[in-house]
């Protein structure tokens, strides 16, 4: 069992070799299930007669030596990667938005206008404090 560190994420589209049989397409997914299990690799692969979509997540080593067995394959043709992300980048991606939902939330609050009178110098005062003065 690998720890969560290190999690890493990888979607790519990948083409079946024009010299393929499509048998080898049952022979993948049958090795792949043992392989993939026995090394904490989950995901989806999906084929559509002609190209593999597939989306694999585990240790960032394992994944990257799959992914290199995978790319050295003969049964493949040509690899596109879509995507490439680590657990990590997502989480902090997530506090991010959870930052920024806080920000939007605090800046929602509704001010109530007044009207107030100062005197010159206090009036200079604030004004001197720059920018927004009015509404810090
Ligand atoms: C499109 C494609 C997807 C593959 N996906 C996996 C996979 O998810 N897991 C896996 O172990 N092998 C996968 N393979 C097979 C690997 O390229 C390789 O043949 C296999 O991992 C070798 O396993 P072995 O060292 O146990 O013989 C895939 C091959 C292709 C062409």
């Amino acid at each position: 069992m690998h720890t969560t560190t290190g999690l890493q994420e990888i979607i790519y589209v990948s083409t079946l070799a024009a010299d393929a049989p499509i048998r080898v397409v049952a022979d993948i997914a049958v090795k792949a299930r043992s392989n993939n299990q026995q090394r904490d690799i989950t995901g989806l692969r999906v084929f559509d007669g002609m190209h593999f979509c597939q989306q694999l997540e585990g240790c960032a080593q394992e994944v990257a030596a799959l992914m290199a067995r995978i790319r050295a394959d003969p049964r493949r043709f040509r690899r596109f990667s879509l995507g490439y992300t680590s657990v990590e980048d997502i989480e902090r991606l997530e506090r991010l938005q959870q930052l920024q939902g806080q920000a939007a939330g605090a800046a929602a609050q509704v001010k109530e206008r007044i009207t107030i009178r100062l005197a010159p110098d206090v009036l200079a005062a604030f004004r001197a404090t720059g920018r927004g003065w009015q509404n810090p």
